[in-house]
């Protein structure tokens, strides 16, 4: 059942894109009806996002992402059309209608919580009966509390192909129902399916709001993979989710600490660090950044002192600070992990290191140190030149003065002398980062072919004036009349992407109903939504828009004459030339 038209354009009516967009993008910079922001979309240091609060549409000048509200929450959310609307109707407390049917996502996903939940017990009875030893006896070798197996749920995936598909057969669940929920594979060529964890010890992962919404398998022992995680379901997204938020967001810790493996995360909590998080086998995304950022405002980050660990530590490093989270990173010395480092010194010592964590600059910094030289006269100047580079991306003066101070003492040269060097790097930074904004701004004037590959223009001549066709349409509906006296049909479109805009244009303003941007976007996936933001922002070529829409529909008909056989062409170019009279007339 498609949702109703009439519904969306409520729903998008009562959805403020500004505010919407708001709650994942701080967005700072106003100009005119634009607000802009630093693009959720893609990694960037200026801002080149735009909200138009006029329009209610949000266009990226970088990366050409845009759309209305129902596909901002799309993008953003990875949601599908209709659970995006779903989430805004939520949010603003209307009810989609329809939405109760026995397939609808509301009870997909209320049936594979309970699968996950079922799952989980039948994991945790595992972990007690006999081909639970093995588990067992690993738990208790990583010294992890009989408390610590109980609050986190750990449990058992005994060695077998079907054990976890009979049990939960038992109890009503179909083998697709495990198949849907990652829980079971279909075996290779039509074989039959198998069990997806086996031989691990198993991790539910809980969300914020306590549903079982996936699985953590972790080798016992050591081999690989080390983990296997369950798959994106439709109650379960990795870059979205964190291990033991559901305890963390609870904590009275006043931050987040985040390690690399569950394991880690156990151990933290057992020795009373209740706010100890970790991501499920990605780097950190931006999501995750967010979500920890809407419980506390302080991030430590506790990654293994590996090379790997300190790479980890360095990318999750900006998106963490993008969110406004104060961020730290402990060193674990010789330890290898925060589990190794409290077993060896203990909860007590934990806590100092905590206290002590480093501001991330004097981390960046404390690795530009080690990657040179500093007693030869040329390592000095390449740390210089290096160091100066990070203290120029500081926001503000004072820490540029701080760090510059102990930039210089590292290097051994004046204050002053590294001031003067990083004064000159933050202006070649501004100047650039100033080009950047015009350049992007000014782009989409250039821009013809949509980014989007299914969309490409055969004819891209006459794309551009098709598009100005719909663009005028949209901001003045009443144009629609003077191109239908012109005989114009959708049938003239070369772009089917565009004819089909066109057509939804044309039903909305034979019922009555308003084109506003945000209304037609609505309908439309990312990449279509996208080019249609873009359109839309084009200037148009003259105020005169009666005759600007003529001259668009010219140039369609002289494009298509260029194709067409010479009779065809001919009887076009006759029907132009009488058209032009009556329109001079
Ligand atoms: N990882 C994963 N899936 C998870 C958790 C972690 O793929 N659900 C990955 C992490 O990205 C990291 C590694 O597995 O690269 C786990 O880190 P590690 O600290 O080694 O895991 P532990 O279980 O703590 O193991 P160990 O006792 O060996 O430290
Ligand atoms: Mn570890």
């Amino acid at each position: 059942m498609p949702i109703p038209d009439s519904f969306i354009d409520d729903l998008v009516g009562r959805t403020d894109i500004e505010d919407l967009v708001g709650g994942y993008v701080r967005l700072t910079k106003r100009s005119g009806a634009h607000i802009f922001g630093l693009c959720p979309f893609h990694s960037e240091k200026t801002p080149s996002f735009a909200v138009n609060t006029e329009k209610q549409i949000y266009y990226c000048f970088g990366c050409g992402k845009g759309g209305g509200a129902v596909n901002f929450i799309m993008e953003i959310e990875s949601l599908s059309f209709r659970d995006a609307v779903e989430f805004l109707a939520r949010r603003s407390g209307m009810t989609v209608p329809e939405t109760d049917t026995p397939d609808g996502l509301a009870s997909r996903r209320s049936r594979m919580l309970a699968l996950n939940r079922d799952a989980a017990r039948h994991f945790y009875d595992m972990l007690r009966s006999p081909s639970g030893q093995q588990a067992r006896e690993y738990l208790a070798s990583r010294r992890i509390s009989k408390a610590a197996v109980i609050r986190f749920g750990i449990g058992a995936a005994p060695n077998s192909w079907t054990l976890l598909l009979e049990a939960m057969g038992k109890k009503g669940y179909s083998q697709q129902e495990l198949i849907d929920a990652g829980l079971a594979r279909n075996g290779r060529s039509g074989g039959a399916p198998y069990d997806m964890f086996r031989d691990r010890l198993m991790f539910p992962v809980i969300d914020v709001r306590g549903g079982v919404i996936g699985f953590s398998g972790r080798i016992i022992g050591d081999g690989e993979p080390k983990y296997l995680n369950s798959p994106d379901t439709v109650v379960f997204n990795k870059s979205r989710n964190l291990f033991a938020l559901n305890f963390a967001k609870k904590s009275k810790a006043g931050m987040v600490i985040l390690a690399e493996g569950n394991i880690d995360v156990v151990a933290l909590h057992q020795a009373g660090f209740d706010s100890a998080v970790a991501s499920l086998g990605t780097s950190l995304t931006t999501e995750q950044a967010r979500l920890m950022s809407r419980y506390t405002e302080k991030a430590v980050i506790a990654y293994d002192s590996d090379e790997a660990g300190r790479k980890a530590a360095l990318r999750a490093i900006p998106f963490l600070e993008k969110t406004g989270m104060n961020v730290k990173v402990v060193d674990l010395g010789a330890s290898k992990d925060p589990d190794e480092f409290i077993k060896s010194n203990g909860a007590d010592a934990f806590s100092v290191l905590l206290d002590r964590s480093e501001n991330h600059v004097e981390y960046r910094l404390m690795t530009i140190e080690g990657k040179y030289d500093l007693s030869s006269d040329e390592g000095r100047l390449l740390f210089l030149s290096d160091a100066t580079g990070l203290l120029s991306t500081l926001e503000t003066k004072p820490e540029r003065e701080i760090y510059g101070r102990r930039v210089a003492k590292t290097a051994g040269i004046s204050p002053e002398a590294v001031e003067s060097e990083v004064a000159k790097k933050l202006k070649a930074r501004r100047s650039r980062d100033n080009k950047d904004f015009e350049r992007k701004v000014s782009r989409p004037a250039a821009a013809v072919q949509p980014e989007d590959k299914t969309l490409r223009y055969k004819n891209e001549y006459s794309a551009v004036a098709e598009e100005g066709v719909i663009r005028c349409l949209i901001r003045e509906p009443r144009l629609l009349g003077t191109i239908l006296e012109m005989g114009f049909s959708q049938e003239e479109f070369t772009s089917p992407f565009l004819a089909k805009i066109f057509e939804t244009l044309l039903r909305r303003i034979s019922e009555g109903r308003d084109t506003q941007e945000a209304l037609i976007l609505a309908g439309l996936n990312q990449g279509e939504s996208s080019q249609l933001s873009l359109i839309l922002q084009k200037p148009e070529a003259s105020q005169r828009s009666g005759t600007t829409i003529r001259k668009y529909v010219e140039k369609i008909r002289t494009e298509s004459y260029k194709i067409r056989t010479p009779d065809e062409g001919l009887l076009l170019e006759i029907k132009n030339q009488k058209l032009q009279g009556v329109i001079e007339n």
